[in-house]
């Protein structure tokens, strides 16, 4: 059986942050919201309770995890910091940055989790639900998308259950994730700064704290959000439209009247003024909403700059051919 709670009520919040933490002491995940899509979360230090993640994801076993924490201090007891990653925590933590760290020994985190990597991913998340259970927990939780493999990252509580159904006991429902997009994982290692996944950050800003120009990926698959056909819909994404044919969605940017759009099946525009935060929050939704409607979805052309990468990158993905 599912309980979710209402965090935004008083009363349930109380009772939600209770149990949810419970249920991690008991070895149990949780659902929780972060401000970039709702997590999966389990404690970290327990192999067993992580290796549920997978097992509800249906995930494969080489994929590690990012592993959430309540502070700083917290981060610093996992990983090892050079200048470069101090810098970039301090201006972006608590929010959507990941940082890849060489992993201090015997910090206590399951092998499962960084599958036997020597480094660990950290994050800080910025959610004040998200934020209360690590608060009350007091342990680093692993946490991936709360979705099963391969499928969009839930935004809401709803996606969250449509999802998984009653493989989860407890969602902690915090609204919509504000930002709506995966953090930004960024690698520091030999002085080097690499972007290996595009997300809630955008590296123009990531490379001014940095002082530095970031690298993308060397198309090594160090990170699996970087797999062909991750992110995926049910229907087909048709990109950068110029028209929508007949008996296609379409998902809109930016207000833009391509020809054939008044006879879209479903429509949602990301964003009528072409704000791309405002459109990277409604990205996963808008897909799930357009999914239902029809097999094809035309998607309009996106800028490629700021959080567009993040949005182009996801597409691309949802687009990619199914294994
Ligand atoms: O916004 C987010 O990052 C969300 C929320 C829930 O925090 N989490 C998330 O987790 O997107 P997940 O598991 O869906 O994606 C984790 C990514 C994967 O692509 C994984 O390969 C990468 O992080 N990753 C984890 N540990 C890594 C490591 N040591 N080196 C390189 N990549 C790593
Ligand atoms: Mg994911």
């Amino acid at each position: 059986m599912i309980e979710i709670f209402d965090m935004n009520v008083p009363g349930q919040r109380k009772k939600g942050l209770a149990r949810a933490v419970a249920a991690l002491e008991a070895g149990e995940v949780v659902a929780i919201p972060t401000e970039t899509v709702y997590g999966l979360a389990a404690d970290a230090t327990n192999g067993h309770a992580v290796a549920r993640i997978y097992e509800i994801k249906q995930r494969p076993r080489f994929n590690p995890l990012i592993v959430h924490v309540a502070s700083r201090t917290a981060a610093e007891g996992l990983g090892l910091f050079d200048p470069i990653a101090e810098r970039l925590a301090g201006a972006f933590w608590p929010g959507p940055l990941t940082l890849v760290l060489p992993m201090r020994e015997g910090c206590g985190i399951a092998e499962l989790v960084t599958a036997g990597l020597d480094t660990v991913a950290i994050r800080m998340p910025a959610h004040t639900v998200a934020r209360a259970v690590l608060g009350a927990f007091q342990l680093p939780l692993a946490a991936p998308s709360a979705n099963r493999s391969g499928r969009l990252s839930p935004t809401t509580a709803a996606h969250v259950a449509a999802e998984l159904g009653d493989r989860v006991g407890v969602i902690l429902n915090g609204g919509p994730a504000p930002i709506g997009i995966e953090s930004t994982i960024v690698s520091t290692a030999g002085g080097k700064l690499v972007i290996l996944r595009p997300g809630g950050i955008a590296s123009e800003d990531i490379e001014r704290i940095a002082g530095m120009n970031a690298e993308r990926h060397d198309g090594v698959v160090r990170a699996p959000g970087m797999l062909a056909s991750h992110y995926a819909p049910t229907a087909m994404l048709r990109l950068n439209a110029w028209s929508v044919r007949p008996g296609e969605a379409f998902l809109a940017f930016g207000n833009e009247k391509l020809p054939g759009a008044e006879n879209a099946v479903a429509m949602r525009d990301l964003s009528p003024s072409g704000d791309l935060r405002e459109a990277a929050a409604r990205l996963f939704g808008s897909l799930r909403e357009l999914d239902e409607a029809a097999d094809v979805i035309a998607v309009a052309p996106i800028p490629d700059i700021g959080l567009g990468v993040a949005i182009n990158d996801r597409l691309l993905r949802a687009a990619a051919p199914r294994a």
